[in-house]
């Protein structure tokens, strides 16, 4: 194995290392302005800076977080004291990780449907990510449910700018997070979503396969199956945990080093409900299920700070909270209790 192979190997297998998981905090501009706005905070750079300098230092978060997913404005921030935050994270052992895509747009002649964009002038940014210290990036893909979509086109589109994406990190010693999106927001029941994940998933593998990526040096994030948002009946923990992993075994490699859920829209406590449910009964799986959270980690601490800097370590202690209670949950051995105990 070449340097190179060999460090993406380690990454990999870093990245989903028992009982730890990747704390998603790479919010777009437009997206932490939507976050921000929850709390009625006003989302300048500072404000940015100092909310994620709260979330990066958080004592004792490296024993549950493997790795952070930054934003590019992040990547080249400081703390107050003047340390980058990518050093920050190294010296702690957490790997920094970077969001490089550039949104879901509009679909030509498919309404109601996204596709990514960024791939032009990837090749350089990931040159130069890699010099800041960060060692995987994510694409995300957006796949909506509604009437008579997702198209093939959507997600064969899609599929292949993550194919691409993936080979471009590679290329570049980079560990692809490759992010497969269907998103939970419509009314459609449980069966749906499983058709829809499962044929989104059975596509980006091969495109994968087509664009020459290496499984083995992939992490893929995925969605959960699960009920629409809308949908009158909600499925149960039980469900969901059954549907999301016998849909992974029938579309997932074996060679994956592992699989990390997105919280896309659940509470905090039912994402991490439904991850322990999964690993409860199912020590013969082939990769580890693991999390790579956004909101269902940072909820309760954005909340908590409310952009007041007095709250800095109470918000600091909502967010280990969390982290805690979903690497044990990566370990089948979290409890309602746990929450009760907060
Ligand atoms: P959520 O967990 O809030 O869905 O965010 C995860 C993420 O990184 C989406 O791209």
């Amino acid at each position: 194995m070449s340097d190179m192979t060999e460090q993406m190997a380690q990454t990999a297998a870093a990245m989903v290392a028992e009982g730890k998981g990747i704390l998603a905090i790479d919010e777009s501009l437009p997206t932490i302005k939507k976050r921000f706005d929850t709390i009625n905070v006003e989302s300048t750079e500072e404000n940015r800076r100092a909310y994620r300098e709260l979330l990066i230092t958080a004592p004792g978060g490296e024993d549950f977080i493997s790795g952070m997913i930054l934003f590019d404005e992040t990547l080249r921030q400081k703390t107050r004291d003047g340390v980058p935050f990518p050093q920050v994270m190294i010296e702690k052992g957490i790997m920094p990780g970077i969001k490089v895509d550039k949104g879901a747009k509009d679909l030509a002649g498919r309404p109601g449907e996204k596709v990514t964009e960024g791939l032009d002038g990837l090749r350089d940014r990931l040159a130069e990510y890699r010099d800041l210290g960060a060692r995987f990036a994510k694409w995300r893909a957006v796949i909506t449910i509604g009437d008579h979509i997702p198209t093939n086109g959507c997600i064969e589109a899609n599929a292949h700018a993550l194919a691409r994406y993936a080979a471009l990190c590679q290329e570049a010693g980079i560990v692809p997070m490759v992010e497969p999106e269907v998103l939970m927001d419509a009314d459609n029941d449980i069966d749906v979503c499983y058709w829809a994940t499962e044929k989104t998933l059975r596509t980006v593998f091969n495109a994968l396969c087509d664009q020459a990526v290496a499984l083995e040096h992939t992490i893929l994030k995925t969605n959960m199956v699960l009920s629409g948002k809308k949908c009158p009946v909600q499925a149960g923990v039980q469900e969901v945990a059954e549907k999301t992993v016998r849909c992974l075994l029938n579309t997932v490699p074996a060679s994956l080093p592992g699989i990390v859920f997105l919280s896309g829209g659940q509470s905090a406590t039912l994402a991490t409900a439904h991850l322990n449910e999964m690993n409860r009964n199912n020590d013969g799986l082939p990769w580890p299920l693991s999390f790579s959270y956004g909101r269902a980690l940072q909820e309760p601490s954005l909340k908590t700070w409310a952009g007041n800097p007095e709250n800095f370590g109470a918000a600091q202690a909502a967010l280990l909270h969390r982290e805690k209670c979903n690497s044990l949950a990566c370990l089948g051995q979290y409890s309602d209790a746990l929450e009760e105990a907060a």
